[in-house]
């Protein structure tokens, strides 16, 4: 019987179980024997595999997180790493790995499949920065917690006339910092994308205060420059002469748990399934994402390290939206 593997790498995303689920009950429907690799490359080095079966995975399409546990794994990055990573696939005859992941699990996917590794990569990460995919596994579920968090917010900054900066993820990338700002209604949105000094910061508030606004919300990527620690240390330097009060709140990893949304478990599981279908047909080397709402299959030299900027039109719309 053809054996295939699954795994979950990098920042674990709502959806991430929806997806192994899916690749399970659909390698098994088509005959193949289904192994879960256990902490993403770290177990795949270490050789950590367990059979699955239909019951293995059932009683998680709701439940954040993944059961197969993750790892961002240094020694992946290393040509010793990888080759020990495919020794142990060769050794347990597996024909398929499917790799559910963000962009540093999909370039690893991408090492395997250069050394003849037949691998499908499933685009899921709550960043939304993977090319091959308008809207990635676990983007829209950690949106939902930050919004849920900045209505909560402005329930408090209002009562009190105060200024939240409110600190979201994305080291790299302000699509979750952007549609935050916009969904949640914020004076001012920083993201990695473009710098702001803590002038032009302060300029905003204050402008959004001269407006007649009562309080205001800041919402600030984890990756922008000034961060949320240095803006709040400028703020209150210059306490006296900006004339708000601030209080910080970071989001940070509450936004990686919590339930899978609709459209979360939905696309986790047809990208589950059509990846178990790629292999079948011995297709793959791809990257299978939701491009205009469909499963697309795009080849890993187009996405891995391809940019994926920001929608210029979300961007130009974010500041006239705080009038
Ligand atoms: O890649 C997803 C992400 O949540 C990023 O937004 C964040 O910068 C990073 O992971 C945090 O990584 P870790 O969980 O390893 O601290």
């Amino acid at each position: 019987m053809k054996r295939l593997a699954v795994l979950t790498s990098g920042g674990d995303a709502p959806g991430m179980n929806a997806a192994i689920r899916a690749v399970v009950r659909r390698g098994l429907s088509l005959g193949f024997e289904m192994l879960g690799v256990q902490h993403g490359y770290a177990g795949l080095i270490a050789g950590e595999f367990r059979q699955l079966g239909a019951r293995d995975v059932g009683g998680i399409l709701d439940r954040g997180g993944t059961i197969l546990g993750t790892s961002r794994c240094a020694a992946f990055l290393t040509p010793a790493g990888r080759s020990a990573a495919l020794g142990q696939l060769r050794d347990r005859e597996v024909a398929g790995l499917v790799v559910i992941g963000g962009d540093g699990s999909q370039a690893g996917a991408k090492a395997l499949s250069e050394l003849s590794m037949p691998v499908v990569g499933v685009a899921s990460t709550i960043d939304n920065d993977l090319a091959g995919s308008d809207v990635t596994i676990g983007a829209t579920t950690a949106l939902d917690t930050a919004l849920a968090a900045v209505d909560r917010l402005r329930v408090t900054a209002s009562a009190h006339g105060r200024t939240f900066l409110v600190e979201v993820m994305g080291r790299s990338c302000g699509y979750l910092a952007l549609l935050t700002g916009i969904g949640g209604g914020a004076e001012a949105i920083m993201i990695p994308e473009i710098p702001q000094t803590p002038e032009q910061v302060a300029a905003a508030i204050r402008e959004a205060y001269g407006r007649g606004k009562s309080h205001a919300i800041v919402v600030v990527a984890e990756g922008a420059r000034p961060n949320a620690t240095e803006l709040a240390a400028y703020f209150a330097r210059h306490a006296e002469r900006l004339g708000f009060e601030l209080r910080v709140s970071t989001l940070g990893h509450i936004q990686r748990g919590g339930p899978p949304g609709a459209f979360d478990r939905i696309s986790a599981t047809l990208l589950g399934a059509a990846a178990v279908e790629q292999l079948e047909r011995d297709l793959h080397g791809v990257l299978l994402g939701i491009v205009d709402g469909k499963v697309t299959a795009t080849p890993y030299a187009k996405v891995v390290g391809a940019a994926k900027p920001l929608d210029p039109g979300l961007l130009r719309l974010a500041p006239i939206l705080t009038l």
